[in-house]
C-alpha cells in the first residue's frame, strides 16, 4: 500500500507531478476556497503526510486524528498556524519554506512602504475613477523615504534583507529584535534600538516579525502614540502582531500618517473592515512571497520535505 500525501490547496500540477509516483496523492481540488474541517478532518484519518498552507488550521485535534501522520509541511515560512506542542508530543515532523522566499518578500516590503508614504494605490484610483481633474500642487502629496529613518521590528533574513533594499535609499536604519545581529550592525551600520526607541525615532516602521505570545498585539495604543504623527507603519508579517482597533484609532484621529498592509487579523479581510475604509491605508491581500519563481520554489521545498519524511530521511527546514 502507498503512502498518502494529503494537499490541502489546488497547486499546480508541476509542483505535486513528483510525490505521484511513489505515494498516493489526494488534493483539495479549489485553488481559491480552503478546505472545509470537516474534509480535512476525514481526509487526514488516513494520511501520511499533510501538505499545507497559512489558511489551514493544523491543530491537536486534526493531528490526533491521523494516526499515520509523520509530516506538516507548511507553504510559507511562517507556522502559527500550527500547534508545534502537539506535532512534538505526537512525533510529527513539521518544515516550511524558509530563505527561498526572502529577497521576494523583502521587495513586497519596500514595495508596499513606498506605495504608501507615496500614495501609489490611492493616486492610481483616483486616475482610472476619472477623479484627475487637473495637475494640483498639493494633491495626493507623501512622505519622502529617500533618507528617512526606518525602523525593523524583527531583524531575521526579511528584515536584513529589507534593510540591504532600503540602503539604496539612503535611509537610516534601526533595528528591533530578540538577540542582537552585531555581524550586520558592522558591516552595514544597521542600529540596535529598544522597541520605543525605534518607535519614537523612525518615520517608517516596518514590521516583519514572526506571530508568537511574545509579538501577539505588540503594536497597540501605546507603542502607536510613541510613534511620530507624520510616521507610517508597514506590517508584512502576520495581522495579529498590531491591535487593529488600535491602529484604526491611531489613523483617523491622526497619532500616525499612514499605514501599508499586507497582513490582517482575519484573512481574507472582509471589504467592509474599517481599516479598508481609510484612504491612508494602503492594503494588499497577502502577497509578499508571491512570485511565480518563488512560490514554485516554496512547493518544491514542501514536496522534498514530504519525500525525505516517507522516505525515511531527515528533510531540511524542520521547524519540529
Ligand atoms: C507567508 O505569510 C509566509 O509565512 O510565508
Amino acid at each position: 500500500m502507498k503512502q498518502v500525501v494529503y494537499i490541502t490547496r489546488k497547486l499546480p500540477e508541476e509542483a505535486v507531478r513528483p510525490l505521484r509516483e511513489k505515494f498516493t496523492v489526494r488534493m483539495w481540488d479549489k485553488e481559491d476556497v480552503v478546505v472545509p474541517e470537516e474534509v480535512l478532518k476525514e481526509e487526514v484519518k488516513s494520511a501520511h503526510a499533510l501538505w499545507t498552507t497559512i489558511t489551514d488550521q493544523i491543530t491537536r485535534e486534526i493531528m490526533e486524528s491521523a494516526p499515520n501522520l509523520k509530516i506538516v509541511s507548511n507553504c510559507a515560512v511562517g507556522f502559527n498556524n500550527i500547534d508545534l506542542q502537539a506535532a512534538k508530543e505526537l512525533g510529527i515532523t513539521v518544515t516550511h519554506t524558509p530563505n527561498v522566499l526572502t529577497e521576494t518578500t523583502a521587495d513586497l516590503a519596500i514595495g508596499l512602504l513606498l506605495a504608501s508614504a507615496r500614495r501609489i494605490t490611492e493616486a492610481e484610483a483616483v486616475l482610472r475613477d476619472g477623479r484627475w481633474k487637473s495637475w494640483t500642487p498639493m494633491q495626493l502629496t507623501g512622505m519622502d523615504v529617500f533618507g528617512a529613518t526606518l525602523g525593523i521590528i524583527g531583524m531575521g533574513r526579511i528584515g536584513e534583507a529589507a534593510a540591504k533594499r532600503a540602503r539604496g535609499f539612503e535611509m537610516d536604519i534601526l533595528y528591533h529584535n530578540r538577540t542582537r545581529k552585531m555581524d550586520t550592525e558592522e558591516m552595514y551600520g544597521f542600529q540596535y534600538a529598544e522597541l520605543d526607541d525605534l518607535l519614537r525615532q523612525s518615520d517608517f516602521v516596518l514590521i516583519l516579525a514572526p506571530l508568537t505570545d511574545e509579538t501577539r498585539d505588540l503594536i497597540k495604543k501605546r507603542e502607536l502614540r510613541l510613534m511620530k504623527k507624520t510616521a507610517v507603519l508597514v506590517n508584512v508579517s502576520r495581522g495579529g502582531i498590531v491591535n487593529e482597533q488600535d491602529l484604526y484609532d491611531a489613523l483617523t484621529e491622526g497619532e500616525i500618517w499612514g499605514a501599508g498592509l499586507d497582513v490582517f487579523e482575519t484573512e481574507p479581510v472582509p471589504v467592509n473592515h474599517p481599516l479598508l475604509t481609510l484612504p491612508n491605508v494602503t492594503a494588499l491581500p497577502h502577497i509578499a512571497s508571491a512570485s511565480i519563481q518563488t512560490r514554485l520554489a516554496m512547493m518544491k521545498l514542501n514536496e522534498r520535505a514530504i519525500r525525505d519524511v516517507l522516505g525515511g530521511r531527515v528533510p531540511n527546514n524542520i521547524v519540529v
